[in-house]
């Protein structure tokens, strides 16, 4: 074997152009090498994450299953950013014009009391704008799930003395144990898809969590599961004419049952959030 002749860096630039489409020991082969110094220039590239993502990409059987499982990881992380991960997408455009229609609407329906439900995220823009542009007197209750945020928003709170009583955890326990007319308006914020919220959403239109004219808003995500779900039960009592809309026509049906007399759909409104398609949706109390 002609194991001297040839240089580790020559070993190393083989195997990179080589070694997505070669098992080690027909490079060891072709070199005229040991299998072993090939196997050595693979981990040596493997240490070198960057190179070692673009190049073992199309070879997965030359990645540990360790490697694997993190890369896997990794990507879905990526993917499911918006869902799962902190959010952040606060300066989008489509969340902005969202956040002044649920303001606008908030706006144009006094209420006696001055308690908000919301889901502020770490900045509370929402909260603020509300604060500025309809009135300073508002107290929120404001819910986040996850931890890192949770204590970011007690940093903004504190810092730009907003009045708001901060809940670690879901909305929903708030949301189930609260009474009638308990406030003048929610702000359900999400991000996740109708049928992850639609009991908790349910509860608080059918108790009346909000005083007449109060709001419910709701940002919910079009993504839809695929399976037969609620969302196809209700397209098959009101069949969607256009294909695009059809999970924000569901939703707009299924509330619109739930909503029964007491409230309306005051707007409904599609908009583009991280590349994901949005629903906005402001329930207005009648009666
Ligand atoms: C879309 S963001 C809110 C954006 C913010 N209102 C704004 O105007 O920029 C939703 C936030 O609420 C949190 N969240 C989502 N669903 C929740 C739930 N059911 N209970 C508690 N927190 C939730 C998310 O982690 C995220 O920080």
């Amino acid at each position: 074997m002609n194991t001297k002749k040839i240089k580790a860096t020559e070993v190393r630039e083989y195997v990179l152009s080589n070694g997505n489409k070669l098992t080690n020991e027909v490079m060891a082969k072709n070199l005229n090498i040991s299998a072993t110094r090939v196997a050595n220039a693979v981990k040596n590239i493997k240490k070198n994450r960057k190179i070692a993502k673009n190049f073992f990409a199309t070879d997965r059987s030359l990645i540990s299953s360790k490697a694997q499982a993190t890369m896997k990881a990794n990507n879905e992380a990526k993917k499911q950013k918006y869902v799962v991960g902190e959010y952040n997408n606060a300066s989008g455009m489509g969340k902005a014009e969202a956040r002044a229609k649920m303001v606008f609407d908030i706006k144009k329906s006094p209420t006696k009391n001055f308690n908000i439900l919301s889901l502020p995220a770490d900045n509370c823009l929402i909260e603020k704008k509300i604060l500025k542009e309809v009135s300073s007197k508002y107290n929120f209750i404001g819910c986040e799930y996850k931890e890192n945020v949770y204590f970011k928003l007690l940093n903004t709170i504190a810092k730009e003395k907003i009045r708001m009583s901060a809940h670690l955890g879901s909305v929903s326990d708030i949301i189930y144990k609260s009474k009638e007319n308990e406030f003048a308006h929610i702000v359900l914020d999400y991000c996740g898809t109708f049928q992850t919220f639609q009991n908790e959403i349910a509860y608080a239109i059918q108790n009346k969590l909000v005083e007449v004219n109060g709001t419910i808003s709701i940002t919910i995500s079009e993504r839809d599961s695929g399976e037969y779900n609620l969302m196809n039960r209700i397209n098959e009592i009101a069949p969607s004419k256009d294909n695009d809309l059809k999970i924000n026509h569901n939703i707009k049906t299924y509330l619109s049952i739930i909503c029964g007399m007491n409230f309306k759909v005051e707007t409904s409104f599609r908009y583009n959030d991280t590349g994901a398609n949005m629903s906005l949706f402001v329930l207005k109390r009648l009666s």
